[in-house]
């Protein structure tokens, strides 16, 4: 199992540092293989592909998220290579956490809507005395270990959906089937509707 931590931080061996280096020591621990990296914006991103977990994680300053991970999502090819991958978001902050979650976890996340997020958490600058750190990191690991839910429970196809389904060739049916259950189950998706027909197909680089 292999992690990578992306961050941004102004500050060198700062709080986000040290919030890192303890999310990274006890994720060692469970047996994941770790490695951090502090995001350039026009940096190539293609070495995610190796890594099984990607967390993200960044300081607010005035009211930003912190400028070099957020200009990788938006400039760069990191919301590429971030595609059908579990991902973990932090942000480390002054602000109460009503606060972060409304006004800077979103600047995050409106690159992320096709990834499913394990995980986010806001710290406060006590995170590391506090054991939210832990907790993030506990509440992490169940998630990503936690098993796939099972075919019985499987997303429900809509009939828009199937019957756009029953019209592709025959020989398809089989593989594009699996396809979207696989994709919706990754997904979180509790149904099965076009949209999500159209989603997984643009994701998974289908025609
Ligand atoms: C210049 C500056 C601006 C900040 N602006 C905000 C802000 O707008 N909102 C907020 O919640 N916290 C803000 N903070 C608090 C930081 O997000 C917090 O101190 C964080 O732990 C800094 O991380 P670092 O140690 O990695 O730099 C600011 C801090 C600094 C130094």
């Amino acid at each position: 199992m292999k992690a990578v931590i992306l961050y941004d931080s102004r500050t060198s061996n700062g709080s986000t540092e040290a919030i890192i280096d303890s999310i990274g020591l006890s994720l060692a621990e469970s047996g994941f293989y770790v490695e951090k990296a502090k995001c350039k914006a026009a940096a190539d991103y293609s070495f995610v592909k190796d890594f099984d977990l990607v967390i993200l994680g960044a300081p607010v300053y005035y009211f930003v998220v912190a400028s070099q991970l957020l200009g990788s999502l938006i400039q760069g090819n990191l919301k590429t290579c971030l595609k059908r991958k579990k991902i973990a978001l932090f942000l480390n902050c002054g602000s109460s956490e009503p606060v972060a979650a409304l006004l800077y976890l979103p600047q995050l996340k409106m690159h992320l809507i096709r990834n499913k997020i394990l995980v986010e958490k806001i710290f406060a600058p006590a995170a590391l005395v506090d054991g939210s750190v832990d907790s993030f990191v506990e509440d992490l690991l169940f998630q990503y270990h936690k098993p796939p839910k099972s075919k019985v429970l499987s997303a429900k196809w809509t009939v828009e959906a199937q019957e756009w389904f029953q019209s592709m060739p025959a020989f398809m049916q089989g593989k594009f089937r699996t396809m979207a259950e696989e994709y919706a189950e990754q997904m979180g998706y509790q149904e099965i509707t076009l949209a999500v027909l159209v989603e997984a197909r643009d994701n998974l680089g289908g025609t």
